[in-house]
């Protein structure tokens, strides 16, 4: 622990602190609280116990490590972050544990309503380059992809839930005449495509039609193209490309970017790139971050503080260290509009779907 670092607050019966004084030092540490209880739940969603509670039995932290295959001595210290935390129950009587079923329905494989633990790795993955950050604040540029452990891993985590889960009732709809299009055989891209699991599922789903994923980085289109192939998909291919260098035009019937954007180097020649390779009737497909242009729009955007953070500390600081214009994760609804117009989209609507509350759909024709 840093000596230079006061931890405590004043305590909130502090004499002398005036009621808002007080009110905020409590909201200090009641944020301390919540960060350090974000780690615990991405380490109790990675380690498997919040699955192995969902059936709502009572166990021991000894019951607990052995269903789990851990060490005691962790589960019983993750135990007590979770039930400091309120989101495990602990009986002294009997001195066992217990995930309620409501708080179940959304920690764990099998929760019933959405699994939202995964998104909380995130955070854990934010503090790993924390000193790199704070480097970039001193001296400028930017901290490049690869620096980040484990993104690519739970960024296709993240869009299981939020893109693959959603393709074929919410997202694809969205267009009207594109399902009818990719069962009869067309040519589909996805630009920025991580680990490739869209363009997987829809290969899977829509034999007839042809599908490319591209992106940057190796890792990233190495994982694609061995699970296309693990999966025995023919008409799925996926290319390792700088977005911002692609060539040709006409080539794609639909184009999609999930979340792929707005950490671009150059966005707007990447937004150029899609329409010039996009057929004259196609559409492109643009899942970006729900934000607002303005900040002070998103003052009370539920996950505001989240957006802004994960932009300074990957969005933002990737694209500066591509020497790009670090546009950032809240460039907002109206950036957005603006620049799909530039690129020479003539028709832009904006959507949003209840299963993906952080995201914005932007239907783009020529
Ligand atoms: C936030 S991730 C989204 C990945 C994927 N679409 C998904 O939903 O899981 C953004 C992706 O854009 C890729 N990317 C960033 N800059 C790029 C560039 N200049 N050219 C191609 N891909 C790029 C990154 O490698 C990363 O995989």
């Amino acid at each position: 622990m840093c000596n230079t670092t006061t931890l405590a607050p004043p305590a909130p019966s502090a004499e002398g602190l005036s009621p808002r004084q007080q009110e905020f030092s409590e909201r200090l540490l009641g944020m301390l609280n919540d960060a350090a209880a974000s780690m615990m739940i991405s380490i109790g969603h990675r380690t498997g116990l919040f699955t192995v509670m969902q059936d709502g039995r009572a166990v021991t932290s000894a019951e607990l490590a052995e269903k789990a295959k851990l060490h005691e001595r962790y589960v019983r210290e993750w135990l007590g972050a979770m039930t400091t935390a309120r989101i495990v129950s602990f009986d002294p009587a009997s001195g066992k544990f217990t995930l309620p079923a409501d708080h179940g329905a959304f920690l764990g494989e099998g929760a019933e309503i959405a699994n939202m633990a995964g998104t909380f790795q995130f955070i854990s993955i934010l503090g790993g380059v924390e000193s790199k950050i704070v480097d970039c604040f001193e001296n400028g540029g930017g901290v490049p992809y690869e620096e980040y452990e484990r993104f690519h891993e739970c960024m296709a985590e993240e869009s299981d839930v939020t893109v693959v889960a959603g393709l074929e009732d919410h997202i694809l709809p969205m267009a009207p005449g594109l399902i009818a299009k990719l069962e009869a055989g067309i040519d589909v891209a996805d630009i920025g495509c991580g680990s490739g699991h869209a363009l997987i599922y829809l290969g899977a789903l829509y034999p007839n039609s042809r599908f490319t994923g591209f992106d940057l980085c190796e890792e990233a289109v190495v994982t694609a193209i061995a699970e296309a192939k693990e999966r025995g998909l023919s008409n799925v291919d996926f290319v390792k490309q700088d977005a911002t260098l692609l060539e040709g035009s006409g080539l794609f019937d639909a184009i999609f970017t999930f979340d792929a954007v707005h950490d671009q180097a150059q966005p707007a020649t990447v937004l150029a790139h899609i329409r010039r390779l996009l057929k004259d009737d196609g559409v492109y497909l643009m899942q970006d971050i729900d934000a607002q242009t303005p900040v002070e729009a998103n003052i009370d955007h539920p996950m505001g503080t989240f957006v802004y953070t994960i932009s300074c500390m990957h969005c933002m600081t990737v694209s500066l260290a591509q020497g790009g214009v670090g546009l950032g994760a809240a460039w907002g609804e109206q950036l957005a509009e603006a620049m799909l117009k530039d690129a020479g989209f003539r028709s832009v609507s904006v959507q949003r779907l209840p299963h993906d509350e952080m995201n914005l759909y932007f239907v783009c024709r020529p």
